[in-house]
């Protein structure tokens, strides 16, 4: 049975001793609201990694995640980062494909495949990203533009390592801006991933992973997305960086 997960990314916000503190008062407020079948994440600056895994300590559900990697297992990248370094720090996730990376740091569809099998060598699990352009949604184009990031960012792995993968359909339009996708145009997307991960795997894949939501995402709007029938959770930035928020966003979790 998949799991219903909420994720906050942080993104290039906080300093090492706001994100503890953060994490902190976070970890204090969910303790007590997470059940069997869900799963907590935070996705944190490099910096902090280590420090929150100690933090949240042993057994408990809050998980940490980074939000990139790079695609090499080590070597002569300067200012990079590999999978298995974030895994020596207990980190369990890793987020790839996020809008962001993709606009800003011209990440491809190959180069993200790259990463993927970066990530599942080191053992990490991975969060990663899909979502239409403004213009893509305008023009109709969206479900082929995120059936192309699956074919070519993930779908090379077998349904076994697939296992390892949360998907999250980001809208771009959505992201950071205050709009978000109705709960109707969010669900007919998530239907459409899970109808693609059928095709391409199994029907049993399909209903094994979970497909979180992620734009705008609010303790306003969170029950309605989070009720429809193939969102799975949400992956949250600018609301994960208020305790309040993320946990009102936690306690929308079925
Ligand atoms: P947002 O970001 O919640 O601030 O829109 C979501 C994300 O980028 O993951």
């Amino acid at each position: 049975m998949r799991k219903n997960i909420v994720a906050g990314n942080w993104k290039m916000n906080l300093s090492y001793q706001e994100g503890l503190s953060l994490f902190s008062e976070v970890v204090n407020m969910v303790k007590d609201e997470i059940r069997g079948n869900q799963q907590i994440v935070i996705c944190s600056p490099f910096i902090h990694l280590q420090s929150l895994v100690q933090l949240a300590g042993k057994g408990n559900k809050v998980s940490i995640g980074a939000q990139n990697c790079h695609q090499e297992e080590k070597g002569a990248f300067t200012g990079e980062i590999s999978a298995n370094q974030i895994l020596s720090t207990g980190a369990k996730y890793v987020i790839l494909g996020h809008s962001e990376r993709r606009a800003y740091f011209a990440e491809s569809n190959e180069l993200l495949a790259k990463k993927v099998d970066a990530a599942l060598s080191a053992g990490l699990q991975i969060i990663f990203c899909v979502g239409e352009t403004r213009e893509e949604r305008e023009s109709n184009q969206y479900k082929k533009v995120i059936k192309t990031q699956l074919e070519e960012g993930i779908f090379h792995l077998s349904s076994t390592n697939f296992s390892h993968v949360i998907l999250a359909y980001e809208p771009v339009w959505a992201i950071g801006t205050g709009l978000t996708a109705s709960p109707e145009q969010a669900q007919e997307v998530h239907a459409y991933i899970r109808e693609i991960l059928a095709e391409q795997f199994n029907q049993q894949v399909a209903d094994d992973t979970s497909i979180l939501y992620g734009g705008s995402c609010n303790p306003q709007n969170a029950a309605t997305l989070f009720g429809q029938k193939d969102i799975d959770g949400g992956l949250i930035g600018g609301a994960s960086l208020k305790s309040r928020d993320f946990v009102e966003i936690v306690k929308v979790l079925e």
